[in-house]
């Protein structure tokens, strides 16, 4: 059985200030039946598993570049991100793939520079608005499943997102038909790809999760739990995702 995971991206949000928020968080769940991970800042991360003492709540990064280590100014890498507590790293969120130009071939570099490091990545891939509109969004996650998908990947080093870029941020929510369609065409794929593994890949939703819609979304096949942004950064919105996916 695939364990669920609940993971929060931070996104460019927090300071030192915030880590109430992950005292709240663990106040809240202090025994959690499901995985937890908050990717906070970088600046935040050994902070964060400084605070959370014993916990079993998992901090990672939200990227990481595809070199160990050398002269790439601004940049952090896998390793780093291991030595300062990260356990997880978000690789090719859709800001970044848009702020950075980020590609699917940069992305499965990351991704294999995490997986050298000990640190599973969160990959990241969805349609834009006009690929939805355009009846093409299986093709275009399909690519970029292949694309940034390491082919060393397995479903213990590797865990899957799917975010609709027009979801994130917006308030808008894909229809569970929607969900089920492409977490559903992603397992397949999964599995074409690497057998019988592919059961152990977890394929989490991300785009506009939020307490109220978070139980319908848990309900749906393939959804192994969900990539929060916004409503991740408050423990009073995170805590009732994290209970609606326990109780799926
Ligand atoms: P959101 O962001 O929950 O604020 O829509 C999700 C994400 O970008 O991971």
């Amino acid at each position: 059985m695939r364990r669920k995971l609940a993971a929060g991206n931070w996104k460019m949000n927090g300071t030192a200030a915030d880590l109430a928020e992950i005292a709240a968080l663990i106040a809240a769940n202090p025994a959690p039946t499901i995985d937890l991970l908050i990717c906070p800042p970088a600046t935040l991360i050994a902070q964060m598993v400084w605070s959370k003492k014993n916990h079993p709540l998992a901090v990672g990064g939200q990227d990481c570049h595809a070199k160990a280590a050398g002269a790439h100014t601004g940049d952090i890498s896998a390793p780093m991100l291991a030595a300062a507590g990260a356990s997880h790293v978000i690789l090719g969120h859709s800001e970044r793939r848009t702020d950075h130009g980020e590609t699917d071939a940069q992305v499965r570099a990351k991704a294999q520079a995490a997986l050298a490091a000990g640190l599973p990545g969160v990959i990241c891939m969805g349609e834009t608005r006009a690929a939805r509109a355009a009846g093409t969004t299986l093709d275009v996650v399909g690519r970029q499943l292949a694309g940034s998908t390491p082919d060393t990947a397995t479903g213990a080093t590797a865990v899957i997102a799917y975010e609709p870029v027009w979801a994130i941020g917006t308030g808008l929510v894909p229809t569970l038909e929607q969900i089920a369609e492409v977490h559903g065409f992603i397992r397949a794929e999964l599995a074409r790809r690497f057998g019988a593994d592919a059961q152990a890949f977890r394929i989490l939703y991300g785009g506009s999760v939020k307490p109220g819609n978070a139980a319908e979304i848990f309900a749906v096949a393939d959804v192994d739990g969900a990539l929060v942004g916004g409503a991740s950064l408050k423990s009073a919105d995170f805590s009732p995702i994290i209970a609606a996916l326990s109780a799926s």
